[in-house]
């Protein structure tokens, strides 16, 4: 049985809630129990630099974060568990990247072209404010998960267009210098919950409406007890549709006591004595974690070392695989010989153009084509069924013609002529026949 290896990155900004357990960490906790896996799970505290410029809160984040995984339940043993800025091949890797990544590339990514929009909307010049290191980040995304040959990137929806652009430059990386790396797909998990918070919105730091996940007793009693509910009285009928409480109380019970709950409702239970149940319950699953948590806070020496162990087994893989890469890439001693793996570029003929396609987070089916240095030339809109694109695509490469007959699936590349484009489609129909 071949092992999938998962990886994901986790950026410590803030303290988690219970939300943030809920959705992501017990879940993914509970993925590193599975057979046929290998996890590599990290703190990626150079990402966190890019939006917090707080060195204190970058540190006390980073050591809040990997105690509440560590006390949750995560166990080292069985997950590679380590911090970015451990991993020195991280950012060696991310130049290699940086140099076979168009920059058009990058200036399509959503959280680049987010900062921009809100630049526009504020009569503001489109760069304002924006660092390097914003613009970088999918570079470093990249690196992160290429340095490991990740098979599967679990992640949040808003993270699929990065997955996509690692996949990318490992495709240039290889195309250039050989088949070095695995192209990674993003792991998507549709059916986790989302919490809701105490005000009845979608739990989020941005909302200021969390639980934090290792408060104090008295603390997460006192926030159950501020959960809105609306005003009926005890011994009328309540909806479990909407209510905060339940669908709370619905991720820490048993499919037995979510029933249970459900007849107390229709039943007229007091808000009180329903909040009351939320708080054993929730506490129930969370005490034992929480002494953890404590102990590991009043002790980071124990974290420190937990990390240092997970970095040793990090590196162990990523020293040597970036010694290939930089023998790859032609930065080797001076006396040794040619590497043996070899660019699929061949000599004496052009690199040529790719087709690409994925999906996006809207549910359809995109294409773009790529000339071989990256850039992209042609952007389609959405298709409803992926047959529908793989035909348009088939289209383009045969037909002479298509291009204009297929203009309305096209959207627009700004700075692309149409001729560099017929150009790159003649020479894919040349190589195919
Ligand atoms: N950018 C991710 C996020 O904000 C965190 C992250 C950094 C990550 N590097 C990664 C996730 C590599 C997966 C793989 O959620």
């Amino acid at each position: 049985m071949t092992t999938t290896r998962f990886l994901t990155g986790i950026t410590p900004s803030g303290t988690p809630h219970l939300g943030n357990y809920a959705g992501m960490m017990r879940p993914a906790i509970a993925a590193t129990r599975e057979p046929g896996v290998e996890n590599f799970y990290f703190l990626a505290d150079y990402h966190a630099l890019i939006k917090c410029q707080e060195p204190e809160r970058v540190h006390r984040s980073t050591l809040e974060i990997a105690a509440s995984w560590l006390a949750a339940g995560l166990d080292p043993e069985r997950v590679t568990f380590y911090r970015q800025s451990d991993i020195p091949e991280i950012p060696e890797l991310t130049w290699f990247l940086t140099c076979v990544t168009g920059k058009g590339l990058l200036n399509r990514a959503h959280a680049y072209k987010a900062a921009q929009d809100k630049n526009a909307e504020a009569g503001r010049e489109s760069d304002d404010g924006v660092t390097a290191g914003l613009f970088m980040y999918p570079v470093l995304m990249a690196a992160d998960i290429l340095l490991f040959n990740a098979h599967r990137v679990p992640v949040g929806r808003d993270q699929i267009q990065h997955i996509e652009m690692a996949r990318d430059m490992a495709a240039s990386f290889n195309h250039l210098y050989g088949e070095h790396f695995t192209l990674p797909e993003a792991a998507i998990e549709d059916n986790v919950a989302t919490l809701l918070g105490l005000d009845g919105r979608k739990m989020s730091k941005s909302y200021d409406n969390t639980i934090p996940l290792f408060c104090a007793p008295a603390q997460l009693r006192k926030l159950i007890g501020s959960i809105v509910t609306d005003s009926r009285a005890p011994g009328e009928p309540k909806e479990t549709e909407g209510s905060a409480l339940f669908q709370i109380y619905q991720a820490f019970a048993t499919p037995e006591q979510t029933a249970a709950m459900r007849r107390a409702y229709a039943d007229g239970i007091a808000w009180g004595d329903a909040k009351q149940m939320l708080f054993e319950c929730i506490d129930r699953e969370i005490a034992p974690m929480r002494a953890r948590y404590d102990d590991l806070m009043a002790h980071p020496e124990k974290v420190e070392a937990a990390l240092r162990i997970g970095a040793e087994r990090a590196r162990a893989i990523a020293r040597p695989f970036l010694q290939t890469l930089r023998a790859a890439v032609g930065l080797r001693p001076l006396s040794a010989a040619q590497p043996q793996a070899q660019g699929t570029q061949k000599a004496g003929r052009a690199a040529l153009p790719a087709f690409k396609q994925y999906r996006e987070a809207d549910g359809k089916f995109y294409f773009k084509l790529v000339a071989a240095d990256g850039r992209l030339l042609l952007q389609s809109t959405g298709f409803a069924a992926p047959r529908d694109a793989g035909q348009a695509i088939a289209r383009l490469q045969k037909e002479a013609g298509a291009l204009q007959a297929l203009a309305p699936q096209l959207a627009p590349v700004a700075g692309v002529d149409a001729g560099e484009v017929s150009a790159a489609l003649q020479a894919l129909a040349d190589a195919n026949t």
